[in-house]
């Protein structure tokens, strides 16, 4: 029995859940938001989809963290999205609380999960769950997306054997948000 949380029901979460269930990696996802209805909702109909696209992966929709118990692996992506003319950095204190609740209530409920952080700002929201959880480091991981410029440079200096990195310089704990100012720097 593998089980699959991802926690926020909005844009990223929901096409996260959708996609997973199409991939058919785990026997269920829970799908977990503060909005009540929300992830009941899209879960009815994603359940729905099931005998169209062929996937047998169970979706539950839910309010209430119990029900996430056991999780092998959660998807942080609760948190406020930027608006125009906003940095990722300009949610810092508000996903920041976000994000510390949500690690909290997850690793009372699994404690031997991975986390696997989406909110924004990422690096930040990531080194905050390796904290509040407890969890060793290699189970709490960020979530990026590849495409945009600098992580393909980092990406082909790390097929090159080079060590990619946050602008901190610390190999092992990336200090700034990722996008614009991440940087890769030569192995040592
Ligand atoms: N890492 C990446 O590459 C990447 C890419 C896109 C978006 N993001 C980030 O992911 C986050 C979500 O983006 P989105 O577009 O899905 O936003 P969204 O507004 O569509 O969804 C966010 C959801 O989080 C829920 N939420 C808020 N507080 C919560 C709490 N305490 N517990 C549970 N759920 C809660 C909201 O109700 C909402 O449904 C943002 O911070 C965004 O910047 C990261």
């Amino acid at each position: 029995m593998s089980r699959v949380t991802v926690v926020g029901a909005g844009k990223y979460g929901s096409t996260t859940v959708q996609r997973l269930a199409e991939a058919d990696i785990a026997d269920e996802l829970v799908m977990t938001d503060i909005v009540e209805g929300l992830p009941q909702g899209l879960a009815l109909d994603m359940n729905q989809s099931r005998p169209v696209l062929g996937f047998r992966t169970r979706v539950t929709g839910t309010n209430d963290y119990a029900d996430t118990a056991g999780s092998d692996v959660v998807v942080i992506t609760a948190g406020l999205p930027r608006k125009p003319g906003m940095s990722r950095m300009d949610l810092l204190a508000v996903n920041a609380k976000i994000v510390k609740d949500v690690t909290e209530q997850i690793v009372r409920h699994s404690p031997d999960t991975v986390i696997v952080v989406v909110t924004n700002p990422l690096d930040q929201m990531t080194t905050l769950a390796a904290e509040v959880s407890g969890l060793p480091r290699q189970r709490v991981l960020g979530q990026g997306d590849p495409r945009q410029r600098p992580l393909r440079q980092l990406h082909r200096r790390h097929r090159r054997g080079r060590r990619a990195v946050g602008q901190g310089g610390d190999p092992g704990q990336p200090r700034r948000d990722h996008g614009a100012r991440t940087i890769a720097v030569p192995r040592g």
